[in-house]
């Protein structure tokens, strides 16, 4: 299972990036990168992150002249944003509709194959290597993003990197890491989530828990690590596997982890059972601070290794649209699709996990219907597979006439193809978790509403006919008007 896969589009360039920087440069000549100089870490990166993500076509942003830092030290958020620097950083050929994207994804996955990380000796991550007393945290600037946040946090576009005790892979999970002071962080990981059933392997056994935090690096990783991936497939593989080439890796000095050897900054440490303090709240993804402050474990900052002029990534949950959840809304359409054409449902046509909703709470599937049942058997599918079972909501399954992606079609194909009575299920007791905003606090499940909005199958003979001009008279009728309608 460890073949290289064989890839052979890489967008424009005939291989992947090689690092974060290449990917910078390659983004900034596709027009898809702002520089902004002087913003400062204290609220006003995270206020520019979300004024500009409320705009259409946001380019990411590379903070830099950072008020009271060196210059050098910047700060890049929105890497994978939009459709086209999605499409950069996966090597996919330029889109022109966000299922192109969505599409590609589920293509490539029919070859894709993990490949593992090469260990090397040495890499620029270890340009830099501050030890024990030396270690401080804020040595970068860390941003404190929104006005009710706990603290600052430098973790959010980051890989929290641990080793399974029992079953020796390596999980890279994004979970949010916020500054205690300048060599304690807290990590908050909801319940299922595969570090923390790791960490509390450790614990379980009285043993420290040896961690990385990656805080800047390829946006691939980013994309890895902050999508569930099925549990003992490491993000490294997966993401290796996108590449068509192993990541690099350089083995930690003290546990013996693997840096990824390009990054910008990586921190080790540990986890100590019984050593918790508060952490949070932080604006969340859902758009609330559902969170709040809870008594979460410690890491013990013990090395600091990062790339001279460090590029410190950030990802600014907040109610959408933030900095990420366009990019969450593509993969994670694109990652159930593949996981119900594996679970052997046929006829999929498209998929979308609307911005609205985080990109989990209202996921929309069409389909192209051959029996009583398929329907409701996609629905399912996509509500319960790994990437798309956390945090759910609702699930509605259109016809393939309904595109996906755009809202006013879905809501038209509710209104006018679901009897509520017969066409909503509810499912009870599906994975959720503390940042759920509607559910008590301490409870960590909801309820799932299936919403089939499609023509049912039994009637699909007499359902009575859209009210629409065919496509080729519309063609046609267009053509002769050309000139007024261009006026519009
Ligand atoms: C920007 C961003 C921040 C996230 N923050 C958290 C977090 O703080 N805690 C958490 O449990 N999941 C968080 N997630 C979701 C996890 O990254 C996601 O569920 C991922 O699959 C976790 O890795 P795992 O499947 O190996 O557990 C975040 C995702 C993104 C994209």
């Amino acid at each position: 299972m460890n073949d290289p896969a064989p890839i052979k589009i890489w967008n424009e360039y005939d291989r992947p990036h090689r690092d974060l920087r290449e990917f910078l440069s390659r983004i900034e000549r596709a027009g898809e990168l702002l520089r902004v100089p002087g913003a400062h870490w204290n609220l006003e990166m995270g206020t520019l992150a979300e004024s500009v993500n409320e705009r259409p076509d946001a380019p990411a942003v590379l903070f830099e002249d950072v008020p009271e830092y060196p210059r050098g030290f910047r700060v890049l958020s929105g890497s994978t944003n939009s459709m086209r620097r999605l499409a950069i950083t996966l090597g996919f050929p330029v889109p022109g509709h966000p299922l192109d994207v969505v599409r590609a994804y589920r293509d490539r996955m029919k070859t894709h194959r993990p490949i593992s990380p090469r260990v090397v000796g040495d890499g620029p991550v270890r340009e830099n290597i501050v030890r024990d007393g030396e270690v401080d945290v804020l040595k970068f600037p860390v941003p404190f993003l929104h006005e009710l946040d706990g603290g600052r946090y430098i973790g959010t576009d980051d890989l929290v990197i641990m080793r399974d005790p029992e079953e020796d892979w390596i999980n890279c999970g994004t979970y949010r890491v916020m500054v205690h002071d300048a060599k304690r962080l807290g990590v908050w990981m909801s319940p299922g989530k595969h570090g923390r059933q790791i960490r509390e392997k450790y614990f379980k056994q009285g043993k420290t828990c040896p961690v990385l935090v990656s805080c800047g690096h390829d946006p691939l990783l980013f994309l890895a690590g902050g999508n569930e991936l099925r549990f003992g497939l490491s993000e490294y593989d997966y993401a290796g596997g996108h590449r068509g080439e192993p990541f690099e890796v350089i083995e930690s000095e003290l546990h013996g982890l693997p840096l990824p050897a390009q990054a910008e900054i990586v921190l080790e440490g540990e986890m100590v059972p019984g050593d918790v303090a508060p952490e949070g709240p932080f604006g969340e993804f859902t758009g609330y601070y559902a969170g709040g402050r809870s008594e979460q474990p410690v890491i013990r900052v013990q090395r600091i290794y990062h790339r001279n002029d460090p590029i410190l990534t950030m990802a600014t949950p907040m109610r959408p649209p933030s900095d990420f959840s366009y990019s969450k809304c593509v993969m994670k359409a694109g990652m159930i699709w593949d996981e119900v054409e594996r679970a052997g449902v046929g006829g999929v046509k498209g998929v979308w996990c609307h911005e609205a909703g985080g990109a989990r709470m209202f996921n929309v599937i069409a389909i192209k219907q051959a029996y009583a049942g398929h329907a409701k058997q996609a629905a399912l599918a996509a509500a319960s597979c790994q990437s798309g079972s956390y945090l759910g909501r609702f699930i509605v399954v259109v016809d393939d006439d309904i595109d996906p992606t755009n809202l006013f079609e879905v809501l038209w194909a509710m209104c006018t193809r679901c009897d509520p009575a017969e066409d909503i299920d509810i499912i009870r007791k599906m994975w959720s978790g503390p940042l759920d905003p509607r559910i008590p606090r301490g409870v960590t499940w909801n309820s799932r509403a299936v919403i089939d909005a499609c023509r049912p199958f039994e009637m699909l003979a007499d359902f009575p006919p859209v009210a629409r001009a065919s496509p080729e008279l519309r063609a046609k009728v267009e053509a002769k008007f050309r000139d007024i309608l261009s006026k519009l």
